[in-house]
């Protein structure tokens, strides 16, 4: 059990230049814009989206989740166009180890503008400060070297290689596992986190 009913109550996040917030069904065109590009989904364990009712099913996937407070994912706002442009959230959460994992994905478009470093960086804040967790880890496919940069950027510290820990679109895949712990946060929480 999660502590509490609503644990990852996913409020609102607001950063420079984004807003995190509970996705609603209204999203589900923007999801498609960005979700059935197969080159967003090729580091993803989700396959690229044949139809706005799949990314309806998925949102109603994460409602049921805000219902019940287990890991889920927020939809990233772009503030500029107010459109999502991608998700970040929790994968899973650990209550006796205090430790969970984050992943996230972003629209193509978008790529290589720091967005999802910001947005990552706030979410690693969130951990730390608002649900007192005590390591943050995330993965990355080997071939997807650009999810390890942000990792680094946002302090989280490399910790290994996975050798095929997850199939992906029928292939056995290598990962980078990072993890970031309360005292590395606890360390760096000066400039360099907050840009
Ligand atoms: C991975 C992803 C989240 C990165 O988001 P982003 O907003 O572009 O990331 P940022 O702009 O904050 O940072 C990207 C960094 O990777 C670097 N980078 C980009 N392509 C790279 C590559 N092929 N090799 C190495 N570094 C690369 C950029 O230069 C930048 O680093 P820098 O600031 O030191 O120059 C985004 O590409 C994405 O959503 N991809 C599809 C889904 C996905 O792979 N999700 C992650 C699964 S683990």
């Amino acid at each position: 059990m999660y502590a509490g009913d609503l644990f990852f109550a996913m409020q609102p996040i607001e950063t420079k230049r984004l807003i995190l917030r509970r996705l609603e069904m209204s999203d589900a065109q923007d999801l498609f814009a960005y979700g059935q590009d197969p080159e967003v989904a090729r580091h993803v364990l989700w396959e690229a989206y044949q139809s706005v009712s799949e990314c309806r099913s998925y949102i109603r996937t994460m409602q049921r989740r805000y219902r019940t407070g287990e890991p889920s994912s927020w939809g990233i706002v772009l503030k500029e166009s107010g459109r999502i442009i991608g998700t970040i959230g929790y994968m899973w959460y650990q209550e006796e180890h205090s430790s969970a994992e984050v992943g996230y994905s972003l629209a193509r478009g978008q790529w290589n503008r720091g967005l999802m470093t910001e947005a990552l960086r706030a979410v690693i804040a969130h951990s730390f400060e608002v649900l007192h967790l005590n390591r943050v880890e995330a993965q990355h496919e080997l071939t997807n070297p650009a999810s390890g940069r942000v990792m680094q950027k946002c302090g989280m510290q490399y910790e290994g290689r996975l050798r095929q820990r997850l199939r992906n679109k029928g292939h056995y895949v290598d990962v980078a596992l990072y993890a970031i712990l309360r005292d590395d946060y606890a360390a760096r929480s000066g400039p360099e986190m907050t840009d």
